[in-house]
């Protein structure tokens, strides 16, 4: 049976993709956020996963407006980066883990989630960077050491899944990975928020208090930030920030078992979000 060996929460920036293709890891401004990953990525190395669940919000490259489902699942056996344009060239596409891909959504499925099965995707930042922060060797070689199943939430068109419906879906995806006839080990990511909003009167805004509140409670009170409805939760991190719902979805799926913060970073900003970074692993 396959095994979770914990999970790596980060935000993403489209910008971040820019940092990397000029180089940028050593400038003042990005100096902060870059080496936070150090850490993360000294413990992928003792870890090793093979396949990496990764939770997250797909910004209108698969889903547009007239079409969105509220939660996806790939179920391809490769995604290919389509960039964020500023003329920087696109990532490496990520290979797809087709059988636990399937797996995953029968389990999914009967556990009574109405998903969107997708045997052709496209990734945007929010795969694609957490990929070349943790693994930037994978960067160079054009290929990651990891199989990936892309599990997409929406947070972009209102109305989106509750907190609690998120973290179910993790418990979900647990019960899934857990029962995947195949020794690999698994990593979950999730790939989103913290506050941010990047449009309208509230440009700009970061709660940080809220945020390392939030962080603090994904350790030994996971369920804490299902308190709020969504509209709070705009109210409270800004219209994109609704997008830490990943970051629940991935503690669901660590539901079982009692858990250790590994590492945690965060730093304001890089563009116009509050980038956070947690790895939890089974205590
Ligand atoms: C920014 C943040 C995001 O989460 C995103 O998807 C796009 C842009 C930003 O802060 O620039
Ligand atoms: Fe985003």
């Amino acid at each position: 049976m396959a095994h979770i060996i914990g999970s790596i929460s980060t935000s993403h920036v489209p910008a971040i993709g820019g940092a990397l293709a000029r180089q940028k890891q050593q400038d003042p401004y990005w100096k902060p956020f870059f080496d936070a990953y150090g850490k993360a990525r000294e413990w992928l190395g003792r870890e090793r996963p093979d396949v990496v669940v990764v939770v997250h919000n797909d910004h209108g490259l698969n889903f547009f407006l007239d079409k969105m489902p509220t939660f996806a699942v790939g179920a391809a056996d490769v995604y290919r980066n389509a960039d964020e344009g500023w003329g920087i060239p696109p990532l490496a596409a990520a290979r797809g883990c087709v059988d636990l891909s399937w797996h995953i959504v029968e389990t999914l499925v009967a556990d009574e989630f109405d998903i969107t099965t997708c045997q052709e995707a496209l990734v945007d930042h929010s795969v694609s960077l957490p990929l070349a922060l943790l693994w930037p060797e994978g960067k160079e070689a054009g290929e990651w050491p990891v199989e990936i199943v892309p599990v997409c939430i929406n947070t972009v068109l209102a109305p989106y899944p509750s907190a609690a419906r998120c973290y179910r879906l993790g418990q979900s995806l647990r019960r899934a990975i857990e029962s995947w006839d195949d020794d690999r080990r698994v990593l979950i990511i999730a790939s989103g928020g913290l506050s941010h909003q990047l449009d309208g009167e509230r440009a700009g805004f970061i709660n940080k208090p809220f945020d390392l509140q939030f962080m603090d409670s994904l350790v030994d009170d996971p369920t804490w930030i299902t308190q709020y409805s969504n509209e709070d939760l705009v109210e409270l991190t800004g219209t994109q920030g609704i997008e830490l719902l990943m970051w629940v979805a991935a503690r669901g799926a660590l539901d079982d078992t009692p858990v250790r913060q590994h590492h945690a970073h965060y730093h304001v900003p890089i563009s116009n979000t509050a980038t956070g970074l947690l790895v939890l692993e089974p205590a």
